[in-house]
């Protein structure tokens, strides 16, 4: 399709998400807008007429947007973070709405309810979301069955978090818990995350710690898959924090960072709303800078070694452009989506191809971490 043809779809599809469809849903409760969501995109993955009607929708492909990382092959950098499809249920759908990988879970050793509800809540000014799920998914093994015997279209990346319950508050029942989890994986998906930043679980994020996080590792080390192996990282962890999970990350089998999770922290500028439960993590807008900031943290640090995944408020394809050039070859989203409508997808990828050949880059990789 034409440039211009898929520019005016996109100006429709937002024109009528934000007008009709976006009313509507800001109405109704979040989780089960969410749930909602989920059932449709099931439904519409399943048929191959479904799927193409979507694509002629949503889709946007071009040469500069694609890359291949570690071994694998993405069509374009913009993924589905985890957390909006905990329980894989959407994979088949998602490549049509012009992803071009999602990361499913975060899917824990065991099933879990995840926290009561409510447990999902909008900032409308803030443009955010917070986020009390407590890692709800169907547990490690049921995903697992349901996924072994299909095909994907497009990479998908298993995010492995620990399950959310006061039996895996021990250090080494945590362990065992991300080590059965990764196991039931190894021949599913095409990376793994290791989710160490959860706001919302029991314990709090003791993984975070040098000494607990060199036992994880040295643990998931041992289970045997070629697959690469990203972490996870809280937006509010210090320099100094950081600095220490890097230097053990750089002894173990680590690929990459996925930068960022959820913030805790009610201080932030950013919060425009006057409510803000109490509980919960932040994304969206609230996250965004902090997110670019752990990125080009990294990436200078680590002098470019790393794969990073950038996630956290990205509504727009300069959003987009800001983490690539920070450092980030991959991105994420979730909050964006939401405000924004699933033509967000393909606004982004060819806001990409626009900025990249205005700032005289041939594709995503010569652009990966150029800012100043
Ligand atoms: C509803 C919701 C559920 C989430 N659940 C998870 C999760 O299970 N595991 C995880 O690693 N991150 C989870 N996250 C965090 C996102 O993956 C992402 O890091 C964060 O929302 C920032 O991106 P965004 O601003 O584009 O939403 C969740 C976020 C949202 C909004």
């Amino acid at each position: 399709m034409k440039n211009w043809i898929i520019a005016t779809r996109n100006k429709f599809f937002h024109f009528s998400y934000i007008n009709v469809l976006k009313p509507y849903y800001f109405r109704k409760d979040p989780e089960d807008v969410h749930d909602r969501m989920t059932q449709v995109g099931q439904f519409l993955g399943r048929f191959w007429l479904t799927r193409s009607v979507t694509s002629l929708f949503f889709n946007f492909g071009h040469p500069s947007l694609e890359q291949t990382i570690l071994g694998i092959r993405f069509r374009n950098p913009v993924g589905l973070a985890a957390g909006f499809d905990k329980d894989a249920l959407m994979v088949d759908i998602l490549p049509s709405v012009g992803f071009g990988f999602e990361e499913v879970g975060s899917i824990t050793g065991e099933p879990c309810m995840g926290n009561p509800k409510p447990r999902l809540w909008r900032l409308k000014k803030s443009k955010s979301l917070v986020v009390y799920y407590g890692l709800k998914n169907d547990g490690s093994e049921a995903i697992a069955t349901r996924l072994s015997k299909k095909k994907f279209r497009f990479p998908v990346g298993t995010s492995i978090a620990k399950t959310n319950s006061p039996d895996t508050v021990e250090v080494q029942a945590g362990i065992n818990d991300y080590v059965k989890a990764f196991s039931q994986f190894v021949d599913i998906g095409a990376y793994f995350t290791i989710n160490i930043s959860c706001p919302n679980a029991f314990g709090g994020e003791p993984f975070t710690d040098p000494d607990r996080l060199e036992k994880l590792l040295t643990a998931i080390d041992k289970v045997a898959t070629n697959k690469p192996v990203f972490l996870k990282l809280s937006p509010d962890l210090t320099e100094d924090q950081l600095s220490k999970i890097l230097d053990i990350s750089a002894k173990h089998r680590v690929h990459g960072f996925v930068s960022t999770n959820l913030t805790k922290n009610r201080n932030n500028k950013k919060i425009i709303d006057e409510d803000v439960p109490i509980n919960g993590g932040i994304s969206g807008n609230v996250v965004r800078d902090l997110s670019n900031e752990q990125i080009r943290f990294i990436y200078n640090k680590t002098k470019g070694n790393y794969v990073i995944i950038g996630v956290g408020g990205i509504a727009s394809a300069e959003d987009a452009y800001e983490k690539i050039i920070s450092g980030a070859s991959l991105l994420q989203l979730i909050t964006g989506m939401i405000f924004e409508g699933p033509g967000l997808v393909s606004e982004i990828n060819q806001g990409l191809t626009r900025l990249l050949k205005k700032n005289g880059f041939k594709n995503i990789r010569e652009a990966v971490g150029t800012k100043k």
